[in-house]
């Protein structure tokens, strides 16, 4: 039996993870802590909730006090760190906070953790720590910086972040290396290409453009569109994560993502194109359309001409992609879901789904949006 500490567990690859490996391993134990920020909700993980395997604490993981009583009351055997604050505009809007969490909030978990696994100290002072422990810390691609149009980033790339997002998410990669050279902890670090799938927060690209298709809205790209992710199907990451946890080498780095590059503007078209063809397939999914109509002529407003070109992003990154050869050669993993497929089963559950995505932004959402785009 292992007991997981999982942080951020009610954001949106939390979730899915936790989704993914309570169906994957019976006999686990989970503490789920997440301060419900506006990221956080806690509707994506209600039926998680109601098993008897799972408890969930509300608390920020910068606080000692909160991340302590879990491993008093719990023999924490697995701490995943997916808790960050995780938007690069926003984080261009608030830097300090993104330093709080991402950092500082990294630090205190590794802290924690390394006290209650310790069970002594070898002959030149290292910790030596119980048997089977393991801190996962997940960060992003980010780290490396921005490409040109050809290469990829692979382990070895230096790092090189541009955005106070990316400096803070390496600010915290730094701080769990030097928990692993300094006090010996058994750790992994895992870096993914951009996630897409069901339950993501409609301030990223995919889940905001089908939110403002269905409402009949301007879909913003910024600058000219040409800027590239590699995306990654959530669900394969999850799957990624699982592995190097249970058998990644302790001290190691793994990349995650792998060959689904996609320029910005030719998602939205191909996101523009999905929901209009989902719809035309199935008239139930037009009850989705705000408001909702079942009538076919309302598909004609869903076209190329909701895009508009915006204001650029502030030290806009213009590439990532993600060389994955050492999680393949070393763990088997590859990103099995190929973007054509992925964009598809997202839509799809998005269409399917408009009670969660009310739910997560009847709050202040709104605000955010005036904000971020009523200037743009
Ligand atoms: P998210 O913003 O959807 O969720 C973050 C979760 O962390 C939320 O549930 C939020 O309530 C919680 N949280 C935030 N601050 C907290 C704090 N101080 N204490 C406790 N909980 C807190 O993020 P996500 O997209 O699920 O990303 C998860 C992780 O993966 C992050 O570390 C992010 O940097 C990394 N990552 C994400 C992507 C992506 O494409 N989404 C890509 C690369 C890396
Ligand atoms: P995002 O989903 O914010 O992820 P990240 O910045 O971490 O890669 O953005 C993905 C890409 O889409 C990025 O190049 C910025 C761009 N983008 C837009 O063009 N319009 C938008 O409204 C948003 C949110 C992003």
């Amino acid at each position: 039996m292992k007991h997981y500490l999982v942080t951020g567990g009610a954001g949106f690859i939390g979730a899915n993870y936790v989704k993914y490996i309570l169906k994957k391993h019976s006999d686990i134990q989970l503490v789920i802590l997440d301060d419900l920020t506006y990221a956080g909700n806690l509707g994506t993980i209600r039926d998680n909730l109601k098993d008897p395997r799972v408890e969930f604490v509300k608390g920020n993981i910068v606080d000692p006090q909160i991340v302590k009583s879990i491993f008093e009351k719990h023999p924490i055997d697995f701490t995943v760190n997916f808790a960050a604050e995780s938007h690069v505009d926003r984080s261009i809007e608030n830097p300090q906070l993104f330093l709080q969490t991402n950092i500082l909030g990294t630090q205190n978990l590794l802290d924690t953790a390394k006290k209650f696994w310790a069970v002594g100290t070898d002959e030149k002072g290292y910790p030596v720590y119980r048997e089977g422990v393991k801190y996962l810390q997940v960060s992003t691609d980010e780290v490396y910086g921005s490409l040109g149009e050809t290469g990829y980033f692979t382990e070895k790339t230096p790092l090189d972040p541009r955005s106070p997002y990316s400096a803070s998410k390496t600010g915290a990669d730094l701080i769990v290396v030097a928990y692993s050279e300094t006090y010996k902890m058994p750790v992994n670090i895992t870096r993914c290409s951009n996630n897409y799938g069901p339950y993501h927060f409609p301030e990223k690209l995919i889940p905001l453009i089908i939110k403002n298709i269905l409402e009949g809205k301007k879909l913003p790209v910024y600058g000219d569109g040409s800027n590239v992710r590699d995306w990654l199907y959530v669900e394969d990451h999850c799957k990624a994560v699982d592995l190097v946890l249970l058998q990644g080498r302790t001290g190691e780095v793994y990349n995650i993502g792998g060959h689904n590059e996609m320029k910005n503007i030719d998602i939205v078209k191909l996101t523009i194109a999905t929901v209009r063809k989902l719809m035309e397939e199935n008239p139930e999914y037009r009850k989705a359309l705000k408001p909702a109509s079942l009538s076919v002529t309302d598909l004609n407003r869903i076209n190329n001409d909701l895009i508009t070109f915006v204001k650029d992003r502030l030290g806009h990154d213009h590439r990532y992609a993600i060389d994955p050869a050492k999680i393949t050669g070393e763990l088997g993993w590859y990103p099995e879901t190929k973007f054509a497929d992925g964009i598809v089963k997202t839509i799809r559950w998005y269409l399917e789904n408009q009670d969660w995505v009310e739910e997560v932004t009847s709050g202040d959402y709104q605000k955010y949006y005036e904000q971020m785009y009523g200037n743009r």
